[in-house]
């Protein structure tokens, strides 16, 4: 008999959309929402500039530039399982914020453009996936327009992501003709998604009558190919991330999205078990234990909260417990986590592994730190990548330069920009992933912390953490090179270089030296 505890986490689906810009992410999430009853959209996709309003209006470089900066979490529930979806932001400037979230998913939904096929972002966000072997259910969107052949998107995906296919579904017709899909092991149909059952059919022949003549042939041979010639379904092979399941459909004209709804709820896995630096974290254990992987500044400008959004890994998150902070061995009450629905924020009595809750705290938290009910652990792996672009901070007002630096080390363990302070004394450096990153450092430090700035070059443009087995050719190598090294928001030290050249050449004078692009924080 499975313990209360163990029912609620298994009927949990935690999973990312990952998707090129304009694939359908959006549309697609909405329409899932619906199914959940989270939304009551009017049935069709909101336009762009509703969504974005509604959205999260509190940052206007958003509304601006129209991009979604912010990751948010939505939950709902469909046939008895709880759905969290983790959103990411669309634009790549962001991208290690995307990177950050998809460590707290156990699944993932890649969205294809079915005239498109893997477009650049797609496959880098995949390539993430890979990295951390989070299995990936296919969604083929806008069938409902002209698209290529699907044996060539199969291919695409084999070829480009080295990953196996096998299509669950067959789409029956083509942009204007596009009618449902088709299910291959099953021999059932479904028209559009307000079709709650697929009906069983015997065989393609009695579903090609939905299309026009001159396309039946064709479509019956299709799919006899297609059950010959592509993978069968292999739930081992998905979850290891070997395989993916693929879906045709159209999320705008509501096709498709039921049959994937259906395999995150069949196919997808619960909570994952995660690997603490001491043991592994089952995920149906007894005892809460969490950690954060994104921190977001709060909506209202006037208080200086914080929500940190927590992955709960294993046991039960009860409003009101005290959570042991592992960065610090300190106590934390969790007064009122937060869970999200779609637009809505709500007070979280109760939350379970998979789940994700917001934690409101005055800065406490950062990214990466664990939480449990006492046992010193901690998880790693919330990666922290090397800053592409790295700049000084120019202040009009040499007297607010303490406001600025407390505002910077606000800033940077939220994870909008990293923050790097020179060992020579030397103003701080910020590093960002993207340009647009620090444009939106500039805006926050206007609108919320009163402090006009602009930005100079650095005299370094690369970045690395370094580490050395003995302790004291690190320091040696530190004090030789004083003047282009600074230290992070732990105090992990870094060296700056010039240009990749300048970089490779100290690091060939230096054995044993590690230069590293990534670190885990903590
Ligand atoms: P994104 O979040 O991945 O960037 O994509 P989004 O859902 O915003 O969709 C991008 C565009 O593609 C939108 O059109 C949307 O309506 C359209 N779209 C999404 N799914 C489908 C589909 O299945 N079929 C067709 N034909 N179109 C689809 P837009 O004109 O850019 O925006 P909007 O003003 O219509 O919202």
């Amino acid at each position: 008999m499975k313990s209360a505890l163990q029912t609620e986490v298994a009927r949990r689906r935690t999973f990312a959309i990952i998707a090129h810009p304009d694939a359908g992410k959006t549309t697609l999430t909405e329409k899932l929402l619906l199914f959940g009853g989270a939304i009551q959209l009017a049935g069709e996709v909101k336009a762009k500039k509703d969504r974005i309003q509604t959205r999260s209006d509190w940052m206007k470089i958003e509304r601006e530039r129209g991009i979604s900066v912010v990751t948010s979490v939505m939950t709902f529930e469909y046939d008895g399982k709880v759905f969290n979806i983790l959103d990411t932001p669309g634009h790549e400037d962001f991208a290690d914020d995307t990177y950050r979230t998809l460590t707290a998913v156990d699944a993932a939904v890649m969205v294809i453009d079915a005239a498109k096929g893997i477009e650049p972002r797609t496959l880098k966000l995949f390539e993430v996936c890979r990295m951390r072997d989070i299995p990936i259910i296919t969604f083929v969107n806008k069938m409902d327009r002209e698209s290529r052949d699907p044996f060539e998107i199969l291919d695409e995906v084999e070829e480009k992501l080295a990953l196996d296919t096998a299509p669950v579904t067959w789409p029956v017709g083509r942009s204007k003709t596009f009618c449902g899909a088709y299910h291959l092991a099953n021999n059932a149909f479904r028209g559009s998604d307000s079709q709650v059952e697929a009906t069983p059919v015997n065989g393609p022949q009695a579903v090609a009558g939905h299309l026009p003549e001159n396309e039946r042939e064709t479509f019956i041979d299709e799919l006899e190919l297609a059950r010959e010639a592509c993978r069968p379904f292999d739930r081992q092979s998905f979850l290891e991330g070997h395989l993916t399941p693929v879906f045709f459909g159209s999320a705008l004209r509501n096709f498709g999205v039921r049959d994937l709804i259906n395999a995150l709820g069949d196919f997808a896995p619960p909570p994952r078990d995660q690997q603490a630096d001491s043991r592994t974290v089952h995920a149906d254990e007894e005892r809460m234990t969490a950690f954060v992987f994104k921190i977001q500044a709060n909506m209202d400008p006037n208080h200086r909260d914080r929500i940190a959004f927590a992955r709960i890994c294993s046991g039960k998150l009860q409003r009101g417990m005290k959570a042991r902070l592992s960065r610090t061995g300190k106590q934390l009450g969790l007064t009122a986590p937060q869970f999200f629905f779609a637009s809505q924020r709500q007070i979280a009595d109760t939350a379970y592994a998979g789940d994700v809750v917001g934690i409101p705290n005055h800065g406490t938290l950062r990214i990466g730190d664990t939480l449990t009910e006492g046992e010193p652990l901690v998880f790693h792996g919330v990666p922290n990548f090397a800053p592409e672009i790295l700049r000084r901070v120019r202040l009009g007002d040499a007297m607010k330069a303490k406001k600025l630096k407390e505002a910077l080390q606000q800033m940077a363990e939220e994870g909008v920009v990293q923050l790097f302070v020179p060992e020579d004394g030397s103003p701080a450096i910020v590093g960002v992933v993207g340009a647009l990153q620090l444009d939106v450092l500039k805006e926050r430090l206007k609108q919320e912390y009163g402090l006009p700035v602009d930005f100079e070059a650095a005299r370094f443009n690369v970045c690395r953490w370094i580490e050395h087995e003995d302790r004291a050719q690190l320091e040696a190598f530190m004090v030789k090179h004083r003047a282009a090294i600074a230290r992070d928001l732990d105090g992990d030290p870094v060296f700056l270089a010039e240009n990749a050249f300048s970089l490779n050449y100290e690091a060939e004078r230096a054995p044993g030296m590690v230069f590293n692009e990534i670190k885990d924080y903590q």
